[in-house]
């Protein structure tokens, strides 16, 4: 499962991962039925893109809201060592939510806003193109994954959008980070983490079906994968199924 794990991170970047296509022994149709048959029948990608659409879950998904900022270190391992590889295995249960702000500050000027981040105006910048990317494209999560775990997040920005959402005009995504729809969603983002009860004081920041509480956030980040798998109040997904799984290394949440 480990493997797994792993690999599910790995294989947004190649189409193959881990095992080589000869160790698969299974028909096409059930290539997609396990994530280990999956993996071993290079497929992984393929099967986890066509599952984006699908969800009819019985009960409520868990609701994972994650307040942060586009440079924040801790921010950037939680995201993409415990939340994107969480969703993937569990986007049937769980739905996620993005605000990528945290402790930055907004001053209005005129009709705009500006904005100060802690982490200085790239990270101002990194926020920005999130914030549109999450308003302009259902593939934002992967496109976010892809940057946060890049070496330079904005760099890495365009790329990352070509990679996983083709057809989106980098000009128009570019146009909202400068222009005034950037300026007004960013704007939402600060009233969102602003509203925050109790308000946040370290990021990253989780709320869970809305609520924060200090033993939400410690079981989140030690592994959100369980958190979710046991609140979820219909039938198990398979991928809550069998042995205990902790396949994250703990890290230090608070900065
Ligand atoms: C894809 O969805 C099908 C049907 O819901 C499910 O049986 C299968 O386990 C999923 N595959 C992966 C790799 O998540
Ligand atoms: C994108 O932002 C506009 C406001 O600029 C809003 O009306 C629209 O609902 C947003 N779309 C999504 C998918 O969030």
């Amino acid at each position: 499962m480990k493997t797994a794990l792993l690999c599910v991170l790995t294989v947004w970047f190649s189409s193959q991962c881990g095992e080589s296509t000869s160790s698969c022994l299974h028909p096409p149709a059930e290539w997609c039925s396990s994530l280990d048959t999956a993996i071993q029948c290079g497929v992984l990608k393929q099967c986890l893109m066509s599952n984006f659409t699908r969800s009819h879950p019985t009960e409520a998904p868990i609701q994972v809201a994650l307040y942060y900022e586009s440079l924040c270190p801790g921010c950037r391992l939680f995201l993409t060592e415990m939340l994107f590889p969480t969703w993937l295995l569990l986007n049937e249960i769980m739905t996620v939510n993005l605000v990528p702000y945290g402790n930055a500050r907004e001053k209005p000027d005129g009709q705009k806003y500006v904005f100060e981040c802690q982490h200085g105006e790239q990270e101002c910048l990194g926020n920005m193109i999130e914030t549109c990317l999450l308003n302009m494209t259902k593939m934002a999560f992967p496109i976010i994954f892809c940057m946060e775990s890049s070496t330079d997040v904005i760099k890495s920005a365009q790329s990352c959008a070509q990679l996983y959402s083709p057809q989106l005009s980098w000009d128009k995504v570019w146009a909202c980070v400068k222009g005034d729809q950037g300026n007004q969603l960013m704007h939402q983002n600060a009233l969102t983490t602003e509203a925050l009860n109790p308000p946040h004081n370290y990021v990253p920041w989780i709320t869970v079906n809305g609520v924060h509480t200090e033993d939400l956030q410690d079981k989140a980040m030690a592994s959100l994968f369980t958190l979710v798998c046991n609140m979820y109040k219909g039938p198990k997904p398979a991928a809550c199924g069998g042995p205990a799984k902790t396949p994250y290394r703990s890290y230090s949440n608070k900065q």
